[in-house]
């Protein structure tokens, strides 16, 4: 186990998926991950390696209260809402917890004097239009995004390279792609409820223990018909933040960095590595469903020459064995499910 000599960092919503294995990741390191979580999702029992303070991004003196009674040096922000269909019926909510939620915590920043932040923003704030059908995402393409949720990512980032030019912050918001599988450990991994990703329901419906997946078209222009996507390991992604938060950018300095695998992979390609893992995975086959473009895959140089980070652990069989072991027994969430061990 590490010590915290590195100092602490206010980790937002680090009862979370993405959150938890980055608070690993920066203990790991030698910093303090002090988790702020108001458990509208996520879990306590992913809070392993540094304190909790319960609270919501919303309350401004919470959060000044967390980062001066913790000394924290910088902010890692992931807390927020995250479910794209419920973004549509619910566009209010979204922009309250994604986008109001952020001004106040730029805010409280600006407060309480602390001059760094890695935001967590998404492949969502791309659009389809402007570039090839398979041609790889820069940073630059075209942001045209396809919901209420990509609308707050967008506008998140907006708010915060403004706050880079106005009072001197260092910001980077790391653009992720499919974040996929589970820490080897077995001790925190992917709950999200409901779960709405596909490697995780490929998995439950192979266990027998969810319903059978659904592919959402196999018309597309794509080699198989089936959409491609970017998976990268959480873990990969756990490593992005603690590289995003050590490179050296200057103060006032606001980047956007895409954080993906760098391969496309189709729905058909996680099925089948799916099965070979686990056993068949009964599925249909569906309508398209509205939005849903053929291709998102990151072009991935931006990190590598910015950050010097690369992904090290985000093939796919490496991914699928990860969320395999962690959906077998998991250690929290997945409400009334424990299945078998897997073949
Ligand atoms: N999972 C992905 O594939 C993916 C892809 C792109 C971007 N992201 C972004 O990454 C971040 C983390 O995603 P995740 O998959 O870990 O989600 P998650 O739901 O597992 O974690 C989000 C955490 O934020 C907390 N939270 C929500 N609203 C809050 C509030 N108002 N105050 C305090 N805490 C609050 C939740 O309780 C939860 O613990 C999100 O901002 C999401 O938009 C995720």
């Amino acid at each position: 186990m590490s010590g915290s000599n590195l100092g602490a960092v206010l980790v937002t919503g680090g009862g979370g998926y993405i959150g938890s294995h980055t608070a690993k990741a920066l203990h790991e390191r030698g910093y303090l991950p002090v988790v702020f979580d108001s458990f509208s999702s996520g879990s306590r029992d992913a809070v392993r390696w540094g304190p909790l303070v319960e609270g919501d991004i919303r309350d401004a003196d919470a959060l000044a209260r967390a980062m001066a009674e913790h000394k924290a040096a910088a902010v890692i922000h992931f807390a927020g809402l995250i479910e794209v269909g419920r973004s549509m019926n619910q566009p209010e909510l979204f922009w309250e917890h994604n986008v109001g939620g952020t001004a106040t915590l730029l805010g409280a920043m600006r407060s309480a004097g602390v001059g760094r932040l890695v935001f967590s923003s998404s492949a969502a704030v791309y659009g389809q239009g402007g570039r090839g059908p398979l041609e790889a995402i820069s940073e630059d393409a075209l942001k045209a995004p396809a919901s209420p949720y990509g609308d707050t990512k967008l506008a998140g980032e907006r708010i915060i390279e403004s706050a880079c030019a106005a009072f001197g912050l260092t910001g980077v918001a790391l653009r992720y792609f499919n974040a996929a599988g589970a820490d080897p450990s077995g001790l925190i991994g992917e709950a999200h409820e409901p779960e709405t990703h596909l490697i995780p329901l490929a998995i439950a419906a192979a266990l027998g223990d969810g319903k059978p997946l659904t592919i959402f078209g196999d018309d597309f222009d794509t080699p198989d018909g089936t959409c491609l996507r970017d998976y990268v390991h959480v873990n990969d992604l756990a490593a992005a933040h603690v590289a995003a938060l050590e490179a050296s950018l200057g103060t006032g300095v606001f980047e956007a960095v895409n954080i993906g695998g760098g391969s496309g992979r189709s729905v058909r390609e996680v099925v089948a590595a799916v099965s070979e893992a686990a056993g068949p995975v009964p599925h249909s086959l569906g309508p398209r469903r509205a939005g849903d473009p053929p291709s998102l895959v990151a072009d991935v140089s931006r990190a590598a020459e910015l950050l010097g980070w690369r992904a090290q652990c985000s093939d796919l069989a490496t991914i699928v064995r990860d969320a395999l072991a962690w959906e077998s027994r998991p250690a929290y969430g997945r409400a009334g499910r424990r299945p078998v061990s897997a073949p």
